[in-house]
């Protein structure tokens, strides 16, 4: 019988995290303080995140001890397994080489407790208390929301509007998990309630989520908050993904042409991606591929620049790819991908040619879902959906060049709390949302008095 399932013991799991700021082909440009305008230091970042995080966001070491304690609950889901998909290719009848790395295997069903155990680690040893959050589809809340519950912190979620509507579920996941989770904006808070006023049918944006969450963290000494992507830290504790995969391939016989995760802040398909760019920024032939829904093209229409990452200007200026602070994305089904910003990492891997970014209409990505639901048994996440349908892409541009590319892409979570929007789909009631280039363009302006990095468009 022919392999399928690459799996490594907790023997095998990495015991350090891989930060590729030690390998950045161009210096990053520093997070600038939303005030002054001044390059941030760690104190201008203690407000809302312990110091021990703080650290991690700035460190510029290239490999970071994985503490026992998080060793421990890694394992509870960790090593992940490495899949070949060997179904999928048959469906496709493609000569190319399909993996992919099942992160929705974590009890929350995605990849984002890899860095929520961390952060809620961290915040226990520095004996933070409490821990705000913002969150889309709900994954980044619910596997926050687990973690705290691992370490006895209190948990509160802001959660996008439109995403708490749609996804209940999600909602019970995190009361079950003991956290407290508000629809935002809520009028819990100055932020949440001065965008009420504005717009009291808002559907929220996670900008405005996080304005709410940290809002709640600055006032509370005891209180922190977290951030589920975009930041450093986030990436570093995401590389186990791109660490296990490099050793599973090996067990496989095969290195990948191409690799592929989705991206709404930019964790997950850094996860993947990142301990893999290592070798591309060493000579390496790879295609770095992080997809994006045309809805929210962030990277592929968005400038490099200074950006808030939040609705109401909180948050540390960061030099990324962004659609401005204002933007608010159509409301799609892929919820975790409505986000205005991309990591500040990616985009400037983005800016050196080591990853290519790609957009994908909604449609197109709910086919290829079932594509794979119908071959590989496994329902994807909406976000998730957006890998799928570029592997597809890809292992048919494949099949007419007649080349064995080998392709891996990170499975990012399971979309079993998310079948509503499977439903919609089925009945015909979702649409491809064309963005006019005027929408961007009014959402830029605000971008117009902010301070410009190096590379700037
Ligand atoms: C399953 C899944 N994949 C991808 C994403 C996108 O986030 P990121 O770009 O940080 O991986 C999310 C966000 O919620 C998600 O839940």
């Amino acid at each position: 019988m022919k392999m399928q399932k690459f799996l490594l013991t907790e023997q095998e799991m990495p015991r350090k995290w891989y930060n590729i700021m030690a390998d950045m082909p161009t210096p990053m440009e520093p997070p600038l303080h939303p005030g002054t305008g001044q390059p941030c230091g760690p104190e201008d970042l203690a407000p809302i995140f312990p110091m021990n995080l703080i650290e991690q966001e700035m460190s510029t070491q290239q490999w970071i001890d994985i503490p026992e304690e998080i060793l421990d609950k890694y394992a509870i889901w960790r090593p992940s397994p490495l899949f070949r998909a060997r179904n999928l290719e048959k469906a496709l009848d493609t000569p190319a080489r399909i993996y992919f790395k099942n992160e929705g295997v974590s009890p929350a069903g995605s990849h984002k407790p890899n860095t929520a155990l961390a952060q809620a680690y961290y915040n226990k040893v520095a004996g933070t208390k409490k821990i705000t959050t913002e969150t889309g589809a709900g994954q980044w809340g619910s596997s926050l929301a687990m973690c705290c519950s691992f370490f006895g912190i209190e948990c509160k979620v802001f959660m996008v509007k439109i995403s708490y509507n749609q996804k209940p579920y999600r909602r019970l996941m995190m009361e079950t998990w003991g956290a407290n989770c508000t629809a935002s904006p809520s009028t819990e808070t100055k932020a949440g309630r001065s965008i009420l006023e504005k717009d009291p049918d808002s559907p929220g944006s996670l900008g405005m989520a996080i304005s709410e969450a940290v809002e709640e963290a600055v006032a509370d000494e005891n209180t922190k908050y977290a951030l589920g992507s975009v930041l450093n830290h986030v990436m570093i504790h995401q590389s186990i993904i791109g660490l296990e995969a490099l050793k599973q391939m090996e067990m496989a016989g095969d290195y990948p042409d191409v690799i592929i995760g989705s991206a709404g802040g930019g964790s997950n398909f850094a996860g993947l991606a990142f301990p893999f760019a290592r070798d591309k920024i060493n000579g390496k032939q790879i295609d770095i591929i992080a997809v994006e829904p045309t809805s929210c093209p962030t990277m592929t229409r968005g400038p490099f620049a200074y950006d808030f990452g939040d609705t109401v200007q909180m948050t540390p200026l960061l030099p990324m790819h962004t659609l401005g602070h204002n933007f608010v994305p159509a409301p799609i089904h892929a919820g975790g991908l409505r986000y205005h910003g991309m990591a500040p990492l990616v985009s400037q891997l983005i800016l050196d040619g080591i990853i290519r970014p790609e957009a994908i209409h909604q449609l197109e990505t709910f086919k290829a879902g079932i594509t794979f639901a119908r071959s590989e048994g496994y329902i994807s996440a909406p976000e998730c959906n957006h890998a799928v349908a570029m592997t597809i892409r890809e292992a048919l541009k494949a099949k007419e060049e007649g080349k064995e590319k080998v392709i891996l892409f990170n499975w990012s979570g399971h979309g079993l709390v998310d079948m509503a929007s499977y439903e919609s789909y089925f009945r015909g009631n979702l649409a491809d949302h064309d963005l006019p280039q005027e929408q961007i363009d009014a959402a830029l302006k605000d971008l117009e008095t902010l301070p410009k990095p190096r590379q700037g468009k």
